[in-house]
């Protein structure tokens, strides 16, 4: 399910910025982050034979359908369960590093990629590509609003989105130099509430999370009737990405 809805869409971001990453021969890669597996996974395919492919992932979940992946594609990957913000892995010792679609959920990312560029030997590149703001306002104050309505208290679902020069302070504290960056705005009409509210509950699940059972129909419903048309206009809203590719400079 999560690589049919948010997985092509992310390897779209990695087949994008692949290509302006330059490695020697039989690289050592790092996916933080790596969900299923699928960014390490096809990095291996279109780069080649690796000396090493580590995958790390706060879900146990995640690491355990990652683990499945590379067994069935023959892939000698490892996958283990562990936090992106205190990563157990030898300095230096990573060619490239893939961060895709996570850096928008860590609490601090400063000090996160800190650890990023520790993990990188000298020469070393890393991509990120996150969520960036504005992205998805529309549909966050949709989901804010109808919590108000229903349950009255505050709620802090999703952390505040990096803007592009936030991520780009972030990779510069980390000593890393910013080789390339790109901002996107993609609006979208929301043409089908259920089926954008089942993708949203796949890639950012913290919007029902805390949502009392006695009231998930009522929330349910408020954040349907929110994402309705108006005046014959569909709702829309603004996906906004950042994607980068950073190498470390000594
Ligand atoms: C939207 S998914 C992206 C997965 C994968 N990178 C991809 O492109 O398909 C975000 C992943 O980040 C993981 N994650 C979130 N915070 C993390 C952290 N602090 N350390 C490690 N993994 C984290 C989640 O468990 C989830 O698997």
């Amino acid at each position: 399910m999560y690589d049919q809805t948010a997985g092509m869409t992310y390897l779209g971001a990695l087949w994008k910025l692949l290509p302006r990453v330059k490695l020697g021969p039989t690289p050592s890669i790092l996916d933080v982050g790596c969900g299923t597996g699928i960014n390490i996974l096809e990095a291996a395919r279109v780069l080649g034979p690796c000396k090493r492919l580590l995958g790390v992932d706060l879900a146990p979940g995640m690491v355990e359908e990652a683990r499945k992946k590379a067994a069935a594609a023959g892939v000698p990957a490892t996958f283990v369960v562990g936090d992106a913000d205190a990563l157990e892995v030898e300095e230096g010792s990573f060619d490239l590093i893939l961060c895709n679609s996570v850096y928008h959920w860590f609490p601090d990312r400063r000090h996160t990629v800190a650890g990023f560029a520790r993990a990188l030997r000298p020469g070393g590149q890393v991509i990120i590509n996150c969520v960036a703001s504005p992205g998805f306002d529309e549909w966050i104050s949709v989901v804010d609003a109808a919590w108000k309505k229903l349950f009255g208290t505050p709620r802090d679902w999703v952390p505040p989105l990096p803007t592009p020069t936030e991520l780009m302070g972030d990779l510069r504290a980390a000593g890393l130099f910013v080789e390339h960056l790109e901002y996107e705005l993609d609006p979208a009409p929301i043409t089908d509430a259920q089926a954008f509210l089942r993708m949203m509950t796949v890639i950012a699940p913290t919007w029902v999370a805390g949502v009392p059972p006695n009231g998930a129909r009522a929330f349910m419903a408020a954040v349907t009737q929110g994402l309705a048309p108006m005046a014959g206009r569909p709702f829309m809203v603004t996906g906004a990405g950042v994607a980068s590719v950073s190498r470390k400079m000594n």
